[in-house]
């Protein structure tokens, strides 16, 4: 017997919505979608607005029994903290969204997976760091209210390096995590700017390196039901599933 294919999901917020639906919509092929989620009404409320069978696990370990082939964490750091050994302890492939706890992990991460994010070019940036690379500068722009602020003029919220800006804003600079993990040991300089005048969320990506430069941007739309996410995310998560899933 042909055994079912299953992808498990934690966290039924912005990206995990986007995800169901996207599987929903046979973007990506599995049997079965089982999710968890720490506030089950979110969990509840996914399975009722998805045509598509839909389990709801009771808790990680509940997930992990039912042997997804693929996890898909879209949570909190925090989550990612707990969770990740737990699933790469089980064997399972995982693509991580909140990839600023990442760093501070110290666990086997041949399973684990990093998406693009709200970012991209990252097959550039790792082919470069195996050259060489001298200097990457990456400034965030968010509207204030992404930072729960409501300055008139732009004001730099942080400046220092992405490991912190990961940490001091765990929910908004996953991108700078994931930039740092791509050119390591590379340290990444980053610049968080509460700009009243942007409405996307705009990630600027400067890299010198042993043979040119780079300089990436983009401007993202943040997801209506979370300012803090920009939509692109989401799509990331969902293109590197169809990957994983086809292997
Ligand atoms: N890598 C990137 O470029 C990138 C981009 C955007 C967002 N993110 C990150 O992805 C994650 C998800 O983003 P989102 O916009 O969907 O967030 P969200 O707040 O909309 O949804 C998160 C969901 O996870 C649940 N949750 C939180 N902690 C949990 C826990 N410990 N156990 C179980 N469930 C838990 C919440 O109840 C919520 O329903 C966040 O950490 C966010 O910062 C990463």
């Amino acid at each position: 017997m042909v055994s079912k294919v299953k992808v498990g999901l934690i966290g039924c917020g912005a990206i995990g919505t986007v995800l169901a639906e996207a599987i929903e919509r046979k973007l990506v092929v599995c049997d079965e979608l089982v999710v968890y989620d720490f506030e089950s009404w979110k969990a509840q409320k996914l399975k009722s607005t998805i045509k598509f069978p839909v389990t709801i696990a009771d808790g990680i370990e509940d997930l992990i029994a039912v042997k997804p082939k693929v996890i898909v964490e879209a949570a909190s750091q925090q989550a990612a903290k707990e969770y990740v050994p737990k699933i790469v302890l089980a064997g399972i492939e995982l693509i991580v969204m909140s990839t600023g706890a990442l760093l501070d992990l110290d666990v086997d991460l041949s399973k684990v997976h990093v998406p693009s994010g709200a970012i991209g070019g990252l097959d550039a940036l790792s082919s470069a760091a195996l050259a060489g690379i001298d200097e990457v500068v990456l400034t965030s722009r968010k509207n204030p209210k992404a930072f729960g602020v409501d300055n008139r003029e732009e004001k730099v919220m942080y400046e220092g390096v992405a490991e912190e800006a990961a940490r001091k804003f765990p929910r908004e600079m996953n991108v700078a995590a994931t930039l740092a993990l791509t050119v390591k040991p590379t340290k990444v300089k980053v610049k968080v700017i509460a700009d009243p005048k942007v409405q996307r969320n705009t990630h600027e990506i400067a890299v010198k390196w042993q043979f040119g430069e780079m300089s990436l941007r983009f401007a993202n739309d943040s997801h209506p039901d979370n300012p803090h996410t920009s939509a692109l995310a989401a799509w990331a998560a969902i293109k590197l599933l169809q990957t994983l899933l086809k292997t």
